[in-house]
């Protein structure tokens, strides 16, 4: 039985680097009471904690799932809870549980409680060695050989099929690597890209775990917040692509990220000591081509590396202890 939604939001994963990023977004949008912040952990941000409800949540327990979603009867839920590309490798078996049952268990209780809308982040991780690693399209040979890009794969597929079989309105992007200030990832592929505006703020070296020429596709937070935003906000018919779309606004190496820091701090200095995560990235797209995004619902990334590094660099300074 459907009840009503209300026209709270509920955001599964919202201690995650881009859950933490869109709690406070939406909340800022649409009112702190109207944004359900859930997570496995309790809040470590007070922003999160004291602006709006907070439900402790693992979305494998399908009961605490259900109960969460009938007291606040949410209109749309944004999925996040997942363990990224290279801790799934470290623990395969609980990357796939997690990132496939979790899904499974958000779609379920989406589809028996009549909730309007869900979002689920897929990634490129969806590709592998065998696709074309530059301006890599929406359609084309997948093959990924990471756990987590298996379960992002399968998890598109399954999108699309929840959305054809019960017309659950399940909309999904495929992040390039995030990148901001406010909030750290977490065992990602791409975390490097983070990690050096940290040292380089805080003036000491960094070891960069990829080789210098090492292209990958990244993204801003406030392009992906807008992308997700509007990709969520775009009339149903606009959206033609029902497993993920593509999705881009940058592509740079180690080597060019460091450039565009020592811009502003000439002395910043980065060494390079690959590990496993250089195998990841070297089955990883180099650049993304996004034209579907573009044309069916008008995306356009505002920050290119050096407006981000600019930007980055201008809120890490003021987050540094005096
Ligand atoms: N940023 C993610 C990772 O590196 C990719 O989706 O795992």
């Amino acid at each position: 039985m459907h009840s009503t939604p209300s026209d709270t939001i509920l955001i599964i994963g919202a201690g995650g680097q881009l859950g933490l990023e869109l709690t406070h977004e939406l909340r800022q949008r649409y009112g702190a009471s109207q944004v359900v912040a859930a997570d496995v952990r309790a809040p470590k941000d007070a922003e999160t904690a004291q602006s709006g409800p907070f439900e402790l949540l693992d979305v494998l327990d399908k009961n605490r799932l259900e109960e969460v979603m009938r007291q606040y009867r949410p209109k749309q839920v944004y999925h996040l809870a997942a363990l990224l590309s290279a801790t799934a490798e470290k623990n395969p078996k609980f990357g796939w549980q997690l990132n496939m049952d979790g899904l499974f268990n958000v779609l379920d209780a989406s589809v028996d409680l009549g909730v309007q809308q869900v979002y689920w982040p897929s990634s490129i991780a969806v590709f592998g060695p065998d696709t074309p690693r530059d301006n890599t399209p929406q359609l084309t040979i997948m093959n990924p050989n990471t756990v987590y890009g298996i379960s992002k794969l399968a998890g598109e597929q399954w999108c699309e099929w929840y959305f054809r079989k019960h017309g659950l309105d399940v909309r999904s992007l495929r992040y390039p690597g995030l990148i901001g200030y406010k909030s750290l990832p977490g065992g990602g592929t791409t975390d490097y890209a983070v990690d050096i505006y940290h040292k380089a703020v805080a003036g000491q070296p960094y070891e960069c775990f990829l080789k210098e020429d090492s292209y990958l596709p990244m993204m801003y937070m406030p392009d992906a917040l807008k992308s997700t935003l509007d990709l969520m906000h775009a009339p149903a018919d606009q959206i033609k692509i029902r497993s993920s779309y593509n999705l881009g606004a940058m592509s740079f190496s180690p080597k060019e990220i460091t450039a565009s820091i020592q811009r502003h701090l000439p002395d910043f200095q980065v060494t390079y000591k690959p590990d496993s995560r250089q195998q990841i990235a070297d089955s990883w797209p180099a650049s993304i081509d996004d034209s579907r995004a573009r044309q069916d619902w008008g995306w356009q990334p505002d920050f290119d590396l050096d407006k981000m590094t600019d930007d980055m660099l201008v809120h890490l300074k003021q987050l540094q202890p005096a």
